[in-house]
């Protein structure tokens, strides 16, 4: 998706923060994390970031995969809003990569949103590229690799931008930051050729495990012989603050974050926090997946040598959809503007002429171009794209609706690059668009949205941030 009037680009500043999960402990701390990190505050937040291949054991199986600066996830990177960030991007690998900031809006510094093909080419091996923009926003975010499904073994880490103005500073005495992941034993560079087979018939490989913060045990006699298995022992929707509201279970897609207040009111001891892969949408369900992924919660004072004891809540939850974000009010009440121009996009898989299962947006399946990034087009005044581009120009400062129609029998995640916003309304299979019963009155606002199997969403935005935008499924 284009914005066009690249020309008139305003150079304002985007501050990127990632806030995953609030947690308050009965334990007394009046330092807010906000003013923790406000007494540290610089105006530009410099990170380095060396990507490389290593050698690591998340849940005890150990493989080949990438780090940054040796670790897995990446480093916190913690920003207070105003800031500028920057990236040194150092590439160790021997394959290009890139950094996406996920969620930052990019205004003005569209070149930095980090996709290969969109707004750069791919960073080489052994060379440096520097991301720096302007983070002017608050909330959860997080940064990964944009090339060749690399996040998946590794490139990917929080992001947190620290509001001053956080309705809920007093509310809440630590934060922590909770990372739930995928994980798979085999590499993107072997899984990615096998969902690209005919064979798969578009299928997407299953997880061997769940990681909580990069960690998690896997079951070693589910291992294949002479592998190397040791075994070892909602206040805010991605930027928008909310309204509290009481959950049991919190459904989470790929790329969508959330922050909750835990009140740490028990006995104490050790908890279990659990995150239940959702196997009702995967294609298959191998025998060898412990899809309940555990980390435990513990109590400052517990006794390190107490069991970890806690049961799951019991209510029963729909699965492949949503959090229902029609219960969710926003924290500050917003009128919404009226409708300009409406996009309908219809997403689909099926077979190329090779038998492989592919996906399409309104018939036309995505190619990249590494070489000759769209965003470079632009500024070479090409206004002809080829229809492989998938490319949509959207005028400047329109009130854009999204219609996506989702002709899959798989739910996706679809995140907006460089914008939030208002997710309308969303339909399951059998029904279709309906304005009548959409909502218009304080809607929630966010960057990544799933659409049921055969199901429908309405996402509005506001066309004002020039460049090249993604629009996709984040499964990667
Ligand atoms: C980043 O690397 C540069 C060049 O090696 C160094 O001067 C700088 O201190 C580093 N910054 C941080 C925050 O590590
Ligand atoms: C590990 O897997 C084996 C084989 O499926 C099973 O017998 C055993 O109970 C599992 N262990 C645990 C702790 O789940
Ligand atoms: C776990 O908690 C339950 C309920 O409080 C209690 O009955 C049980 O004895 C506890 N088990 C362990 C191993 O601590
Ligand atoms: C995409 O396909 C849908 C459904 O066939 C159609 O209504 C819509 O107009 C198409 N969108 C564009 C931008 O051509
Ligand atoms: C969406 O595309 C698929 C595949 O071409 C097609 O079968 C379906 O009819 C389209 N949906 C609409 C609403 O046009
Ligand atoms: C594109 O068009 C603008 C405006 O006419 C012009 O200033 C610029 O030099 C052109 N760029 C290229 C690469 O031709
Ligand atoms: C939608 O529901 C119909 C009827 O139950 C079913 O045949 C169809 O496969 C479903 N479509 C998708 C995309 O899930």
């Amino acid at each position: 998706m284009i914005l066009k009037n690249i020309s008139s680009l305003v150079f304002r500043l985007v501050l990127i923060f990632l806030l995953l999960t609030n947690v308050s402990f009965s334990s007394p701390r009046n330092i807010s994390p906000y003013t923790k990190s406000l007494n540290k505050r610089d105006s530009k937040k410099v990170y380095n970031l060396t990507i490389s291949e290593e050698k690591l054991a998340p849940d005890g199986f150990t493989r080949e995969m990438f780090a940054i600066n040796g670790q897995f996830p990446g480093p916190l990177v913690e920003v207070n809003k105003g800031d500028t960030l920057v990236f040194n991007v150092y590439n160790d690998l021997n394959d290009e990569t890139s950094i996406h900031s996920h969620g930052m809006f990019q205004r003005g510094t569209p070149w930095y949103d980090g996709v290969p093909g969109h707004t750069q080419c791919g960073i080489p091996s052994k060379k440096t590229f520097t991301y720096e923009f302007k983070v002017d926003q608050s909330g959860t975010y997080w940064y990964h690799s944009h090339s060749k499904a690399q996040y998946i073994d590794g490139i990917v880490g929080p992001l947190i931008a620290h509001d001053p103005d956080d309705p809920y500073l007093e509310e809440y005495d630590e934060e922590i930051v909770v990372l739930l992941q995928d994980w798979y034993h085999t590499d993107a560079k072997t899984l990615l050729p096998q969902f690209l087979s005919p064979v798969s018939q578009g299928n997407e490989p299953t997880p061997d495990n769940g990681l909580i913060n990069g960690k998690n045990s896997y079951n070693c006699s589910w291992a294949s012989e002479g592998s190397n298995c040791h075994p070892m022992d909602v206040i805010e929707v991605e930027g928008m603050m909310t309204k509290r509201q009481t959950i049991h279970r919190l459904p989470i897609n790929i790329a969508q974050r959330y922050s909750v207040i835990v009140t740490a009111d028990k006995p104490i001891g050790k908890y279990w926090m659990r995150a239940e892969m959702e196997t009702a949408c995967f294609a298959n369900e191998p025998n060898t997946l412990n899809s309940l992924v555990k980390a435990t919660v513990k109590y400052e004072d517990c006794d390190d040598n107490d069991n970890t004891n806690s049961t799951a809540w019991t209510d029963s939850q729909e699965t492949c959809i949503d959090l229902d974000t029609s219960s969710l009010i926003p924290y500050q009440e917003q009128t919404i503007p009226n409708v300009d121009y409406k996009l309908t996009l219809n997403v689909s898989f099926y077979p190329d002429a090779t038998g492989v299962v592919i996906a399409h947006i309104n018939d036309s399946s995505y190619v990249i171009n590494e070489q000759y990034p769209t965003l470079q087009k632009v500024y070479d005044n090409v206004t002809k794209f080829a229809t492989d581009q998938n490319v949509y120009i959207i005028d400047k400062d329109e009130v854009v609706d999204i219609i996506l129609l989702n002709s899959d029998t798989g739910e996706h995640p679809f995140h907006l690059h460089g914008h939030v916003f208002w997710l309308l309304g969303v339909g399951k299979n059998g029904t279709s668009p309906d304005y009548d019963s959409v909502n218009t009155k304080n809607p929630i606002q966010r960057d990544t949205a799933s659409v049921p199997a055969g199901g429908w969403l309405i996402a509005r935005f506001v066309s004002d941030n020039p460049g090249v935008w993604g629009y996709h499924c984040h499964i990667e």
